[in-house]
């Protein structure tokens, strides 16, 4: 099949594909047409096209491809050159515009909104708007570093101190966590907020102070925040409010999907802010005083940034990271890698972004309940009981626990009086070790593997020693035991290792 990628409209400086992504859909098996000039505004010229593997065509024919591959939803003269048949990548707005679905069914065009893609772990590498979030996130932090009339880190110089900058981020999702990142890498004192309790562990983990509402909202089953009360509104908005006096630089990416961005910083709180101060509203709404795609200064000397385009603002970065959401997807969807997309609408990726097929509607797909959100609250049924039952895999454990007991005690009675101390200290290198791991941080558990393995490593060269030396069948069967154990530890751990750097690899 051919892969169209046509030249983006006046005002949008991304394409849809770049050199990179266009040999990695050529390995596909698909044949790549790319309209003269489309990469210019993003830096990419048509001969690196065409060295990898592309043919630079004219208008009218990349329009007649199989796949099309687009930034937005095409205006309509383009939308009425697709063929019958053919197949519409692209970002189609179809939450805001469900009827979108019907203009490509009625045309028989299967029309695949990329902005749909589900916030699941598996759809991660084809989620559009979290690339793009990213990137905007840190572009929001440039733009503030550059409206900002001071450094963001902080020196001792000859001439006197200098304080760091102080950045305070309201609602921590992909861009708020992006923003943290480069602000904190940029040496300033980063603190952020977010109704989500779970999003302080990441806050935390890019090097932030994570502050509280005092009364959070919930999350929602699809993963994203849940609207407030009133009595949270109040208190957030009071919060917002100090932190926004006290803080050099506000960043806003507070976003519930499918309502308007809701008011945090008012009028009254840029009032009471520092002259010089810089507040970048990135959901464009989130401070009463923005004005959509421009930069104003208040009376009080407060620069507010309502750039709608930051992500737009790096285009050969963010052409690179759709291309590639564009390359996973066809991953997905051509699992014999000869050029062919198939269909497959029980993949639940699929069938979520997939919103007009063979000339039937299928927008709104059915729910994905995300397994990153806390399991929903149970409904209404019989008041808890006082003292609750012991959940069954509690049972199971204690009798696991009971039964390593007990054979820890037989063992111990059979063994030669001389090995005991061995014993006690392995009873107390299991304790200590059980309450060690268990107790490690989740985002640590890499270098946690990684420390494990050189363990294992001394585990081996030390069981090995007491094979050699072995004069009693306890010992041996112990050592072989170790080998096995400490051999398994460290060469899946390569494995994974292994695995885990390839994501990384180029391809070629
Ligand atoms: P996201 O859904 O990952 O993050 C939004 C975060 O805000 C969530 O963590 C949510 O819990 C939090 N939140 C919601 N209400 C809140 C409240 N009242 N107080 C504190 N936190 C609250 O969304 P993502 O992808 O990070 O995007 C954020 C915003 O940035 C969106 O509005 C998006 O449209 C916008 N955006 C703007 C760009 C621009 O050029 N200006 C470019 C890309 C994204």
């Amino acid at each position: 099949m051919r892969i169209g990628i046509p030249k983006e409209p006046a005002g949008q400086p991304l394409v849809s594909a770049t050199p990179d992504t266009v040999s990695k859909l050529v390995k596909l098996g698909y044949e790549v047409i790319v309209e003269a000039g489309a990469g210019a505004n993003a830096s990419y010229p048509d001969q690196h096209y065409r060295d990898a593997g592309a043919e630079v065509v004219g208008p009218q024919e990349v329009w007649q491809a199989d796949i099309v591959t687009t930034l937005d939803t095409p205006p309509e003269e383009k939308n009425n050159q697709l063929r019958e048949g053919s197949v519409l990548i692209s970002r189609l707005g179809v939450r805001i515009h469900p009827e979108i679905a019907d203009v490509y069914a009625k045309r028989n065009v299967t029309a695949i909104s990329m902005d749909a893609v589900p916030r699941i772990t598996r759809a991660q590498s084809m989620d559009v708007l979290s690339s793009m979030a990213n990137i905007a996130g840190y572009r929001a932090i440039i733009e503030a570093a550059n409206a900002f009339g001071r450094l963001f880190t902080g020196q001792v110089t000859a001439a006197g101190k200098m304080p760091p900058a102080k950045v305070y981020v309201i609602g921590a999702g992909v861009a708020g966590l992006a923003a943290i990142g480069t602000a904190n890498s940029m040496g300033a004192v980063v603190e952020a907020t977010d109704v989500r309790a779970a999003a302080a562990e990441q806050v935390e983990s890019m090097g932030a102070t994570f502050v509280e509402i005092p009364a959070p909202a919930q999350e929602s089953s699809d993963g994203y925040a849940k609207e407030m009360s009133e009595d949270q509104a109040k208190a957030a908005l009071k919060l917002y409010t100090e932190q926004a006096a006290a803080s050099d630089i506000v960043i806003t990416t507070a976003q519930i999907p499918g309502k308007p961005a809701p008011l945090l910083v008012t009028a009254e709180a840029v009032a009471g802010m520092k002259p010089g101060s810089v507040i970048v509203d990135m959901a464009g709404g989130n401070c009463e005083l923005t004005k959509a795609g421009e930069i104003i200064k208040t009376d009080n000397g407060v620069t507010i940034i309502g750039y709608t385009d930051l992500a737009n603002r790096l285009p050969g970065q963010a052409s690179q990271l759709y291309g590639q959401n564009i390359v996973n997807l066809l991953k997905l969807m051509t699992p014999e890698k000869d050029g062919k997309i198939v269909f497959n609408l029980d993949d639940e990726v699929v069938r979520s972004i997939t919103i007009a097929h063979e000339k039937d509607v299928l927008w709104p797909p059915p729910p994905i309940s995300v397994s990153a959100a806390p399991a929903a609250p149970a409904a209404a049924g019989p008041a808890t009981p006082a003292e609750p039952e012991k959940p069954k895999s509690h049972a199971i454990r204690n009798f696991w626990y009971g039964l390593a007991g007990i054979l820890g005690i037989a063992l111990i009675a059979v063994t030669p009086f001389a090995m005991l101390p061995y014993y006690i200290i392995l009873a107390l290198a299991i304790v200590a070790g059980f309450y060690v791991i268990t107790n490690v941080t989740h985002s640590l558990h890499t270098p946690l593997m990684s420390e494990t393995n050189a363990i294992s490593g001394i585990i081996l060269v030390g069981a090995i020693i007491s094979l050699a030396q072995s004069t009693s069948w306890v010992v041996t069967g112990l050592a072989c035991l170790a080998i096995l154990i400490a051999s398994i530890n460290i060469f899946g751990g390569f494995f994974v290792t292994h695995r885990m750097l390839k994501m990384f690899q180029k391809e070629d």
